[in-house]
């Protein structure tokens, strides 16, 4: 056997490394002339924790050779409470995601239907040639256990977003019963374990949110979906539930958001909340997508209620008493005294955003998924930096005369955000699946 060589055996060999350094010095003093390579490699045998990819200091190299390599068990579970996946259908990649992580996922969402109100009343359920049962089937058998399919309804007009939709009309009792029979018969046909229903911004639209009687009865309509639908079993013997689509709440009280007294009265009819806390900035306002404390201050103000707003819930409570509860566990009144909200906390799913933003600066640009971030990264070959305020990634590059600045999720930002969602005893909604990067999977 040949005796170990020493670290470099000769002179000639040292002379090699110090031109191969100095090479490298002068090259990355110049622009990047052509994109580097984003890599589709196999998954890893290790978790992204173990690999100690969970991490402030991110480089593009990095992400542009690790995003792809998830665990190959995608049945391992961090986050222990209910996580609820979106998907759409005009991203497909979302379809897949959810059959492979199966096991992640307590709820899927495929945001497939759209409830038609008009003028008079009439209502449709729009979405139906969406439905993919093959689909369904595989993502119930990849899982252990099975997540729910809880398609997305989207309260619209009859004439597409909120052109001609009443809300008066369909707020009605005899309207209102008609659109809850619709559900259910979808639900029972095509075999749903329940529905998410995404109402809060149509009727925000249509006014129907500052009107208090009409407010009143919009919550009364989503309570008593949750309770026709806790009430009915799929063909595996679970009960059907509501999944309620919330906007962030207000800082103050106000009647068109949805607040601490708005979850407390319809926590004994709804199974989950899903609250949407991203889209904090714009392309008329860049900035981060979902700063930490913003996503704090929401689960404080809708979980540890200020006392102004749990006297406003008794108020309503009194006017609008909930009926028996009916889901599969007894649900504790709520509000009664000085209490929270926190023992409902684990009804409310917290939103992630799984897309990013180039912004444009000043203004302007806009939203962008996982494999328009990885084409970007490629081709600037950026300096990641860690925004500690916002607990954020973001990085800067100049195409042409315009600067462009880009926030996009990282494992480091989405772990923040789990382990603070975990403190507050909350449970994770991701918008949407197929726009992630798939070792982001390693971390719920
Ligand atoms: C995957 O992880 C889970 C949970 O840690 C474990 O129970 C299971 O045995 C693992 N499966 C494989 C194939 O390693
Ligand atoms: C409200 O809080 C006060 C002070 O913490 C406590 O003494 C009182 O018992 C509480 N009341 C109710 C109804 O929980």
């Amino acid at each position: 056997m040949a005796p170990p060589r020493g670290r470099f055996a000769t002179a000639a060999e040292c002379l090699c490394i110090i031109l191969v350094v100095q090479a490298g010095l002068a090259a990355a003093k110049k622009r990047p002339s052509s994109p580097a390579t984003i890599e589709y490699l196999a998954p890893a045998d290790t978790s992204v924790h173990e690999r100690g990819l969970v991490s402030e200091r991110v480089t593009y190299r990095s992400i542009l050779t690790e995003h792809s390599r998830h665990w190959s068990n995608t049945s391992a579970k961090h986050f222990t409470r209910a996580v609820l996946g979106y998907v759409t259908p005009w991203n497909s990649k979302g379809y897949d995601i959810a059959t492979k992580f199966a096991s992640k996922f307590t709820h899927i969402s495929p945001c497939w239907y759209q409830v038609k109100i008009g003028a008079d009343g009439s209502t449709t359920l729009q979405g139906g040639h969406d439905v993919d049962q093959g689909w369904i089937k595989d993502v119930r058998s990849n899982g252990q256990p099975s997540p729910r399919i809880v398609p997305r309804l989207i309260l619209e007009g009859s004439e597409g977003a909120m052109e001609g939709y009443e809300g008066a009309a369909m707020l009605e009792f005899k309207n209102m019963k008609k659109a809850i029979d619709l559900i259910v018969k979808e639900c029972i046909n095509q075999n749903f374990d329940g529905v998410t229903l995404e109402a809060w911004m149509g009727w925000s639209v249509a006014g129907v949110l500052s009107d208090a009687e009409l407010r009143k009865k919009a919550l009364m309509f989503a309570g008593a979906l949750g309770d026709t639908l806790a009430k009915i079993k799929t063909k595996e013997g679970k009960l059907m539930q509501l999944v309620f689509v919330i906007p962030p709440p207000p800082v103050l009280d106000m009647p068109t958001k949805f607040g601490a007294a708005d979850l407390a009265l319809l926590a004994p009819h709804v199974h989950f909340f899903s609250l949407m806390t991203y889209d904090f900035s714009n392309p008329a306002r860049p900035g981060p997508n979902a700063p930490l404390p913003w996503v704090s201050l929401c689960l404080n103000i809708l979980i540890d209620s200020p006392p102004e707003l749990q006297q406003m819930a008794k108020k309503l409570r009194k006017e609008v008493p909930p009926q028996r509860p009916s889901h599969e566990r007894e649900l504790k009144s709520v509000l009664t005294g000085n209490e929270t909200n926190r023992d409902i906390a684990d009804q409310v799913l917290a939103g992630i955003n799984f897309f990013g933003n180039d912004f444009q600066l000043p203004r302007g640009g806009g939203p962008v998924v996982g494999h328009e971030y990885l084409h970007v990264l490629a081709e600037q070959r950026p300096k990641l930096i860690w925004d500690a305020e916002s607990e954020e990634h973001y990085f800067e590059y100049t195409k042409g005369s315009s600067r462009h600045k880009v926030y996009y999720p990282t494992l480091k930002s989405i772990e923040s955000r789990l382990s603070e969602i975990k403190r507050w005893g909350a449970g994770v909604s991701i918008w949407e699946l197929g726009q992630g990067l798939d070792y982001f999977y390693d971390l719920l």
